[in-house]
């Protein structure tokens, strides 16, 4: 069948591809009706997310051949108007190469241009009423491009010795399924995921299928029924142990580990469980419907991903840092930054979270991590600056200061207004802003709030001056 398709001349910006279309299509029915935005506004990503409407659901149908890198996809997104539309965008590289787009059903024109690099544009037959829901399907396929992040690090579907990697924070969801990038449009997820028989396939939330193999392929359905940001998902490919189980507390969870790293990651999973009850008794009720976590050997990632309900690690975790990524299912996935900038709102509380752990196992005290770090004097760049409140730039949202000094605030914080107040804090932090987005600002009033203190000075020194902290 032919497509219907369009090029973009070269070098006309984006109110000049607008007219371009407008000549293609004629006289669209809403006379109002304009293309959404290419972009949500975050100034350290200006092109993640886009404009004029919000995803409720995303269906990815998915098959990847281990063999060749090549993945195939079909991406089924419901969606609903928040302006009258004429065209509007998703993200997606231009490796992934589209075939066809659908809205509501119909045909839609689309393209993909060269000078925006995960701008898929789709331009449906009728325009969209601000208000409407619609469904674009979106069928696509090519050779997952490894995205490098302005720090150096790599992302997206990311194949290693026996599979897959596949992680997306902050710009690698887009580097294997169309979507609209922006932490601050959450979605449920139903994804299934086609592999070679003999490998597993592990997504975020619950299986919602048995694996069914026909003709030496096996398919594997996942559902994220809690709402989730687009760089939290994950579709990780490996022959995995897989093992099941239900914490104490009732929670259940999934571990799928490779099997040459299951003896080095058993005496941290093995913890999980106690984890989980844990962070759930000092933040408040898991925000998810199943916990867990996914072991590779994948040395070129070098980080682990807090990817929603099974956070993933690239080699076997140490206690810590399965504390850290476990804290960040209330902190980062349930209660998720607002813009890039706001990166404190995620690591800081991660980090001083697992501080926390460590102090309630047994080991050291929180005060004691606190400690540790304050006897770096002033000149240590590495670990005060830049400020938590804003990291400058898109490089340094995962630096020690984010992190270390991040968690030092907290728990110089608790120190301050004592340690009823300072729980209640975080619990209604927790509770409140369940599933929603927050601001660094957000939570300084918040604390202000709950606390009936005036921490403009605290939270000046702390967070948005940038030499060490000498009174508080
Ligand atoms: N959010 C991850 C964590 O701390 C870290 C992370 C994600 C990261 N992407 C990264 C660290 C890229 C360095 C580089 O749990
Ligand atoms: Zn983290």
């Amino acid at each position: 069948m032919a497509r219907i398709s369009f090029r973009v001349p070269r070098l006309i910006g984006r109110s000049g591809m607008a007219a371009a279309l407008a000549v293609l299509v004629a006289a669209s029915p809403v006379a109002a009706a304009s293309p959404g935005a290419t972009g949500a506004g975050d100034p350290y990503f200006p092109l993640q997310g886009n404009g004029g409407y919000d995803v409720g659901h995303y269906g990815l149908n998915l098959r990847w051949d281990p063999a060749t890198d090549r993945l195939d996809g079909v991406a089924t997104i419901q969606a609903f108007a928040t302006q009258s539309l004429s065209a509007f965008d998703l993200d997606l590289r231009r490796d992934l190469v589209v075939t066809s787009v659908s809205v509501n059903g119909e045909r839609a024109a689309f393209t993909q241009p060269a000078l925006l690099q995960q701008e898929l544009v789709v331009r449906p037959r009728h325009s969209l009423a601000k208000g409407d829901t619609f469904t674009a399907v979106v069928t696509y396929g090519g050779i997952p491009p490894v995205i490098t992040d302005p720090d150096g690090s790599i992302e997206g579907w990311v194949p290693t010795a026996d599979g897959a990697f596949v992680v997306g924070e902050p710009q690698g969801s887009p580097a294997w399924y169309p979507c609209n990038d922006t932490p601050t449009d959450k979605a449920a997820f139903d994804v299934t995921i086609t592999v070679p028989a003999g490998y597993t396939a592990v997504s975020n939330g619950e299986m919602r299928a048995r694996p069914a193999t026909r003709y030496g392929w096996t398919t594997f359905s996942w559902r994220q029924r809690q709402p989730m940001a687009t760089y939290l998902a994950t579709a990780s490919v490996s022959h995995f142990v897989v093992t099941t189980g239900r914490t104490p507390g009732g929670i259940p969870w999934t571990t799928a580990v490779e099997p040459a790293l299951t003896a080095d990651s058993a005496p941290a999973l093995a913890k999980l469980p106690a984890m989980v009850d844990y962070f759930t008794s000092v933040f408040g009720p898991y925000p998810f419907g199943s916990a867990g976590a996914i072991v590779m050997d994948a040395p070129a990632i070098g980080y682990a991903l807090e990817t929603q309900t099974k956070p993933i690690f690239p080699g076997a975790p140490d206690e810590l840092t399965l504390a850290h990524e476990l804290a960040h299912q209330w902190f980062g996935d349930s209660v998720t930054l607002r813009r890039w900038s706001d990166i404190w709102v995620n690591e800081g509380f991660a980090e001083w979270s697992s501080w926390m752990w460590s102090e309630a196992s047994g080991g050291d005290s929180a005060q004691a991590f606190f400690d540790y770090y304050n006897s770096f004097d002033n000149t240590n760049d590495w670990l005060w600056r830049p400020v938590p409140a804003d990291p400058g730039d898109a490089a340094n949202i995962f630096n020690s200061a984010v992190y270390e000094r991040g968690a030092m605030t907290l728990q110089a914080l608790r120190v301050k207004v004592g340690d009823e107040t300072f729980f209640r804090i975080l619990r209604g932090w927790a509770t409140q802003l369940r599933y929603g987005n927050a601001s660094v600002e957000d939570f300084t009033s918040f604390a202000a709030r709950v606390s009936h203190q005036d921490l403009t000075h605290f939270f000046d020194v702390w967070l948005r001056q940038p030499d060490k902290p000498t009174s508080w």
